[in-house]
C-alpha cells in the first residue's frame, strides 16, 4: 500500500488497484492548474507501476465528483493562456485515456464542465444516485476545453451532446444512465464498493489484451486541437469575463451579441 500524501489529489494504491481522489472542499473539487498538475503526477505514478491493473477516479466528500475547471482561475485568461489551459487539461485527460489499464470514474455528485470531461476520459463511468452531469460552459461565455466536444458525442450521440453543450442541460443519474453516459447507477454508499468490484473483474483479465483493446477505443488525438483553438477564441471577447464574474458574484450574466 502506498500513498501520495497531498491536499488536493490523493493516490492510494492497494495491491493491483489504484484510487485517485480529487479533493478541494472549498470549490467542490474544482480543477485549477495545481490540481491538474498533481493529477498528472499521480497518473504518471500509476502508469509506471506494473502491479496496478485498474484505476478508480473519484471526488472527495458526498457532494461533488468535480464541479468543473476552476472558474476563478479561468476568468482572467488571455486567449493564448486559454489555449494553453485547454491543452494542459486535454493532455492530463489524454494521459488517463492512454493508460494501459482500465480506468473507472466513480461519480459521486456534481460532474460539471471539466468534471464531466474527467469522467468522459475514463473507460467506464458509474454514478451514485445523487450524481449530476452537465457542460454548463456556454452560460459562462466559453466552451468545453478539456475534451467534451470530442468525447461527449461519442458517449451519448450528437443530438444529446449538442443539447448538453449548447443549452447546458443537466442530466441526473438516471438520465445519464439512459443516455449511455454512465453504465450503472448505485446507492451513494455502495459506489466505491461497486467500482472496486469492476476493477477486480478487469484485474483478472489479460493486461496486454486490455491495453490493445483500449488503443482501439481511444478517441483520435487530432480531434482535440480544434477544441483548444475555439476555447482560446472565446477569450478574444469579453464574454468569458462577464459569464465567470456573474457566477462568482452570484448574478445572471448579460451577454451581448
Ligand atoms: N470553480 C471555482 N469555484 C467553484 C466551482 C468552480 N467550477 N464550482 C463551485 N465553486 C465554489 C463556489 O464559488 C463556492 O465558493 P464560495 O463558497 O467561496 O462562494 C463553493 O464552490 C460552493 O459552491 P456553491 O455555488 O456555493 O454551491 P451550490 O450548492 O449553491 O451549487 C454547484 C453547487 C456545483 C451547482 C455550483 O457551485 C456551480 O454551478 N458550480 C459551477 C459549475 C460550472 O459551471 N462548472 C463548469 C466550469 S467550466
Amino acid at each position: 500500500m502506498s500513498d501520495l500524501a497531498d491536499e488536493t489529489v490523493i493516490l492510494h494504491v492497494d495491491q493491483e488497484i489504484a484510487v485517485i481522489t480529487i479533493s478541494g472542499p472549498a470549490s467542490l473539487n474544482a480543477l485549477g492548474s495545481t490540481v491538474l498538475a498533481e493529477l498528472g503526477q499521480a497518473l504518471a505514478q500509476v502508469r509506471i507501476n506494473r502491479a496496478i491493473r485498474a484505476l478508480i477516479i473519484t471526488g472527495a466528500g458526498s457532494r461533488a465528483f468535480v464541479a468543473g475547471a476552476d472558474i476563478a482561475e479561468m476568468r482572467d485568461l488571455t486567449p493564448e493562456g486559454a489555449v494553453a489551459f485547454s491543452r494542459r487539461g486535454q493532455a492530463v485527460f489524454a494521459a488517463i485515456e492512454e493508460l494501459p489499464m482500465l480506468s473507472i470514474a466513480a461519480v459521486n455528485g456534481y460532474a460539471l464542465g471539466g468534471g464531466c470531461e474527467l469522467a468522459l476520459a475514463c473507460d467506464i463511468r458509474i454514478a451514485s444516485s445523487n450524481a449530476q452531469f452537465a457542460q454548463p460552459e456556454t452560460g459562462l461565455g466559453i466552451i468545453p476545453g478539456f475534451g467534451a466536444t470530442v468525447r461527449l458525442p461519442l458517449a451519448v450521440g450528437r443530438s444529446r451532446a449538442a443539447q448538453m453543450i449548447l443549452t447546458g442541460r443537466k442530466l441526473n443519474a438516471d438520465e445519464a444512465l439512459s443516455a449511455g453516459l454512465v453504465s450503472e447507477v448505485v446507492a451513494q454508499d455502495a459506489l466505491l464498493a461497486r467500482a472496486l468490484e469492476i476493477a477486480r473483474d478487469a484485474a483478472a483479465k489479460s493486461p496486454t489484451a486490455i491495453a490493445h483493446a483500449k488503443r482501439c477505443l481511444a478517441a483520435s488525438a487530432e480531434l482535440f486541437e480544434r477544441e483548444a483553438e475555439e476555447f482560446g477564441k472565446c477569450f478574444e471577447t469579453d464574454q468569458p469575463r462577464e459569464g465567470m464574474s456573474a457566477f462568482l458574484e452570484r448574478r445572471r450574466p448579460e451577454f451581448s451579441r
